[in-house]
């Protein structure tokens, strides 16, 4: 292992490994000053300076420094007060009745591995090695630990930050942005990724304006109307070209990555806590403890920024237990039947499951008491007498007598006034004094800052999970959060609720997985508005979008893609028409939208299997097949046009390559296309399975491989032919030999 820290004489500070190189110093001021971050370099220590000291006009010089503004200079831990007008990583209010602070260097230690935040879901820390810097302002003993941790292996640093207050007077946090990130003046781009419920992970790229662009959420989850995922762009990068530095969280509340592209042109990106409604009250002696942030860089545009996410999140977030564990195929009851299910609907599905040849029966919604619509019933765990008369422990055995899996639909963090658990405890939502709270699909959210209510949720959850039958839990959450307010809280408190609320959520998290390490969880809220690291790294698969439409499902794991690993997602055929967009598609397009993800299953009424059921058996055959491949494998975009889009999978041993062609919308006389493979080994054979063609792999990465034509109209014998009409999909197996 190569050094990864390295620390000079007159404090330079240097993390890095193959991947990328990130350095910065403390300056003769004791102000850390941030020098460059990129590619890897050979000498980090000697990284040359960014900025210069100049005196600039208008600017005002740093407390009587001469030529030393803070104006202009990148800083590790931005506060704002002093000489500084952007906006800061770190804001707070004094005993004084000021915000200003100065982040001053007083130590540093380097520790293997990493050290748990207190609280807070974090990377795994094995083969790391973590820089601490404590900074103090002096004024008001108020410290903050900046950690940086680097791994050999990965193109990802993490960072966070800590506070403590060391002072005799109470001190509130504003901002508490767990990293800076300081980029040089170029022409650069944002990348994010925006959406709603069914329509998550839409790709948006922007120049970076001057002044400030946000991506957050003020909704409680980290949000489908934005991801908390941010990356910097060189102008013009593609999947191949271009230097990538991309910004995550290990969090699922409310959010804020900031971008400032300030007066003199240099950026600077934030991340941490949305500071919009927050207040953190530090009392004499408390500490308070900033969430994890993830960068990642590629010098070689986004297809490898993808793969430095993929196989961290794969490596270090997903839980361990589950990193290459080949996922269950799956019959989920929802969109088969809705709410309308009781134990023979179950059972009978259960022998059509078994018939198409999946692994599990999953119980979606509907199974507790008196929830026969989305109007009531939440809170009150307990299967429902009449539907389920023999509870959910016998019913789990009688799948497991059939040979099947049993999983379970739980939406723990919410309640319906129309419920028994809201009669009893009318003060355990989210609410403040006097006014009528706001109903989400007619819930209120429970308030899980409070150890009461954790406690409560455990022991429902626990009372059906320890019969010992339950494989698998869909944990979902299917509204946003209002009249954010706690009873258990003072008033002086009230604007720490929302981040308390998700403290109490990974208490509770950390219970249920310590008691269930061998459940699969699968992380849900509406499909994709909480699809987070924070989730991710409790839950090792989530329920990406309720878009099971093949087109909407491509846009949806295309965008998902540039971060997340195809391993954490779910993916199941739905019924077509589509319920939520009405669009026809054969049941293959349907199935290869979702091919590559990990899970894959069915969700159809009987009826509708029946009608398909040998096309059925065949892709979940397929599925079965190739559960062990696809986990743990590399996955590319490899061509996306306006009518077409191409995804490659290469297997974790590199022997097996799936290609998944979709062709939107039909044309006549449309030319001879082509897929360029990545990635493959050049001088190596692979053969087609179908038809048995053996290709170069530097042929398969220069040449292509030619696309099916659509089947309209007449073709030499030798040309393969696809489904005429819409949204046509092809699969190609391609073995090395
Ligand atoms: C949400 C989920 C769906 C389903 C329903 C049940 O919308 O995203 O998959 O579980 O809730 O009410």
């Amino acid at each position: 292992m190569s050094l990864l820290i390295q620390i000079s004489d007159d404090r330079v500070f240097a993390l890095s490994n193959t991947h990328f190189a990130y350095v910065f110093r403390v300056s003769p001021e004791g102000i850390l000053e941030h020098l460059y971050y990129g590619g890897p370099l050979s000498d980090p220590l000697s990284a040359p300076r960014h900025h210069a000291r100049m005196n600039r006009h208008v600017v005002p010089t740093f407390q009587g420094t001469p030529f030393y503004s803070l104006s202009d200079t990148p800083q590790e831990c931005p506060a704002f007060g002093t000489s500084d007008h952007r906006f800061p990583a770190v804001h707070a209010l004094n005993a004084d009745g000021n915000n200003v602070f100065t982040w001053l260097y007083e130590r540093h230690e380097i520790v293997d591995t990493k050290p748990p935040l207190d609280g807070l879901p974090s990377a795994r820390g094995d083969g790391s090695k973590t820089l601490i810097l404590t900074l103090k302002d002096s004024l008001h003993d108020l410290y903050a630990e900046l950690s940086y941790t680097i791994w050999a292996d990965y193109g990802v640093i993490a960072r966070s930050v800590r506070f403590e207050n060391k002072g005799a007077a109470v001190i509130d946090l504003k901002h508490v942005f767990s990293t800076t990130l300081n980029l040089p003046a170029d022409d650069y781009e944002i990348q994010h990724f925006h959406g709603t419920w069914s329509r998550e992970f839409n790709e948006e790229r922007i120049p970076v304006p001057h002044g400030r662009f946000v991506a957050e959420s003020a909704r409680g989850t980290s949000s489908a109307a934005h991801n908390p995922y941010v990356a910097i762009l060189q102008k013009g990068t593609t999947e191949s070209f271009g230097r990538c530095y991309g910004t995550t969280l290990v969090y699922s509340g409310n959010f804020a990555i900031s971008v400032e592209r300030g007066e003199f042109e240099d950026v600077r990106v934030l991340a941490g806590i949305n500071p919009f409604d927050f207040n953190w009250r530090l009392e004499p002696g408390g500490t308070f403890s900033a969430p994890e942030a993830l960068h990642a860089y590629s010098g070689n545009g986004l297809r490898a920024l993808s793969h430095q996410w993929h196989d961290f999140i794969r490596d270090r977030i997903s839980p361990e237990r589950f990193r290459h564990a080949p996922r269950p195929t799956y019959l989920n009851t929802w969109e088969a039947a809705y709410f309308d299910v009781d134990e023979a609907k179950v059972l009978s599905l259960a022998d059509t499951a078994k018939q198409i040849g999946v692994d599990m029966l999953v119980l979606d919604d509907g199974w507790f008491d008196g929830r026969e619509d989305d109007t009531s019933s939440l809170g009150d765990w307990r299967a429902d007498p009449v539907r389920f008369p023999n509870g959910i422990p016998a019913l789990a055995a009688q799948l497991k007598a059939k040979g099947l899996k049993f999983g379970i639909w739980f939406e723990p963090e919410m309640v319906n006034p129309k419920s028994q658990l809201y009669a009893a405890h009318p003060d355990w939502i989210l609410h403040v004094p006097a006014r009528t709270p706001s109903l989400g699909r007619h819930q209120l959210t429970l308030d899980l800052s409070r150890a009461d209510v954790q406690d409560y949720l455990f022991g429902v959850i626990d009372a059906v999970l320890s019969c010992g039958d339950v494989d698998y839990v869909k944990w979902d959450m299917n509204r946003t959060m209002t009249e954010v307010g706690s009873a258990g809280l003072p008033k002086a408190r009230q604007p720490e609720i929302a981040h308390r609320y998700m403290l109490g959520l990974y208490v509770l998290l950390d219970r249920l997985m310590a008691a269930y390490p061998d459940v699969l969880f699968e992380n849900c809220a509406s499909g994709g508005n909480r699809f987070d690291l924070g989730m991710l790294s409790y839950m090792p698969q989530g329920w990406i979008s309720d878009m099971c439409d093949p087109v909407g499902r491509l846009a949806i794991i295309g965008g998902a893609s540039h971060l997340f690993p195809l391993d954490v997602m779910a993916a199941y055929i739905g019924p077509s028409p589509n319920h939520q967009n009405g669009r026809v598609s054969s049941l293959r397009t349907r199935f290869l939208a979702g091919a590559f993800c990990a899970a894959r299953g069915v969700s159809l009424n009987e009826t509708d299997i029946t009608a398909d059921q040998s096309e059925l058996t065949d892709w979940m055959a397929f599925a079965q097949r190739t559960k062990s491949d696809m986990v743990g494998g590399r996955f590319d975009r490899v061509k996306k046009t306006d009518d077409e889009v191409a995804w490659q999978y290469t297997t974790r041993d590199a022997q097996t390559v799936y290609l998944a062609y979709f062709h939107i919308l039909s044309a006549p006389n449309m030319p001879a296309r082509r897929v360029y493979c990545v990635g493959l080994e050049p001088t190596e054979d692979y053969r087609l399975d179908a038809g048995g063609a053996i290709y170069r792999g530097d042929a398969l990465m220069q040449s292509g491989l030619p696309m099916p034509r659509v089947s309209i109209g007449e073709a030499a014998p030798d040309v393969t032919l696809m489904p005429a009409g819409d949204f046509s999909a092809d699969l190609f197996v391609l073995r090395r030999i």
